[in-house]
């Protein structure tokens, strides 16, 4: 019997890494077929996971390799900041472009251990930037890096409700942004701003990260800028007063802050639609580790490397105070 329960949309779906080594051990994150079940109930508009298999030879695909990416420099913003230029092969350029992407990166003579996944920052032809808040044994070895980065991916479900961002058109979208969550911010914005969308990015106080380093590359993409001053009950009555006009809100930052703006979105202006950065502890990013499992309102309990979910459907958010005051 599967692990997990129910099935939900894999973001590898229809990928070149689909299907992977859970279909091989009936612990496919989309397909019942291939968690051994009688019955196809998935909810995947592609093409058929289960037909992928048969067709395949009932083997999974490779998985995803592992990139030497030359490391043009890293600027230290501060104690707590570095952001990482590199050179990304052309075939892997289009995959990280993706909204929701990352790549696990570690230095090199290192051992997998030293896996962190870090979300694009941007990409510039074959030049993209990772921004690293430097906190504890993994970042800290990885600001040490010199000559090159080893980087696995790409990986694209860095955000909850990631679909929502790339089926949006000619909207209004509001980006609140906090310490690191500026850097994956930068990325979010151009791609909506690509997509026709007007871009509004508010940033929030951060202890950690108590500056903002992206004002430059966010002026640069065409954002405009709204700084919010003042305590928790003043930042709050400034971003309620504002949602309203956002046709979708993406949180880039802590799970605090995502439960703060989904409470603000259910009294303020339930229409606006949300998504969020996926902030789960993530090791392996193939579904195999369990280390990123998470609970939704639909599957008792899932991967969050693999799931494809909408924020409000994540357990983890869902705390009780949030459904009291619906
Ligand atoms: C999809 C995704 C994208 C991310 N993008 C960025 C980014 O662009 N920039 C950035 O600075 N950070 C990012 N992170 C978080 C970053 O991976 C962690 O801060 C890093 O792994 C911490 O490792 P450490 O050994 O330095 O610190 P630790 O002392 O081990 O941990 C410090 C904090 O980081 C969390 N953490 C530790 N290991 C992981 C892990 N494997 N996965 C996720 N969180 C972990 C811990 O829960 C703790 O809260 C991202 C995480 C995910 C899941
Ligand atoms: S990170 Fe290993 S299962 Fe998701």
């Amino acid at each position: 019997m599967s692990s997990s329960q129910g099935t939900c949309v894999c973001i590898d779906a229809g990928s070149q890494f689909c299907p992977c080594v859970l279909a091989d051990l009936g612990e496919c994150v989309a397909c019942s077929l291939l968690k051994g079940e009688d019955l196809c109930d998935c909810s995947w508009s592609g093409v058929c996971i289960y037909s992928e298999w048969l067709w395949a030879g009932r083997r999974p695909l490779p998985p995803r390799p592992e990139f030497e990416l030359p490391l043009i420099q890293i600027d230290s913003g501060s104690n707590t900041l570095a952001v990482f230029t590199v050179e990304i092969p052309g075939g892997l350029a289009g995959d990280v472009s993706a909204i929701g992407a990352f790549l696990f990166l570690r230095p090199p003579g290192t051992r997998q251990c030293f896996n962190t996944p870090v979300s694009l920052m941007d990409i510039h032809g074959c030049r993209a930037r990772f921004s690293v808040q430097i906190v504890g044994p993994k970042t800290k070895a990885l600001a040490r890096s010199s000559g090159v980065l080893l980087a696995r991916g790409p990986y694209w479900n860095g955000i909850w409700g990631v679909q929502r961002l790339r089926n949006l058109r000619d909207s209004r979208a509001l980006i609140v942004a906090k310490g690191i969550g500026q850097g994956p911010a930068v990325h979010v914005a151009g791609s909506l701003i690509g997509g026709g969308n007007s871009v509004t990015v508010a940033f929030t106080p951060s202890e950690s990260i108590p500056f903002v380093f992206v004002e430059k590359d966010l002026r640069g993409v065409g954002a405009s800028l709204v700084p919010l001053d003042g305590g928790g009950g003043e930042m709050e009555r400034s971003l309620a007063g504002m949602i309203g006009d956002f046709d979708l809100v993406h949180s880039s930052g802590p799970d605090t802050q995502h439960r703060m703006i989904m409470r603000l979105i259910r009294q303020a202006s339930p229409r606006t639609k949300f998504t969020a950065s996926n902030n789960s502890v993530m090791c392996c990013g193939d579904g195999v580790c369990g280390g990123c499992g998470v609970s939704t309102k639909t599957n008792h309990w899932t991967r969050a490397c693999k799931a494809s979910v909408n924020p409000e459907q994540v357990s983890l958010l869902n705390e009780e105070e949030l459904w009291h005051d619906a």
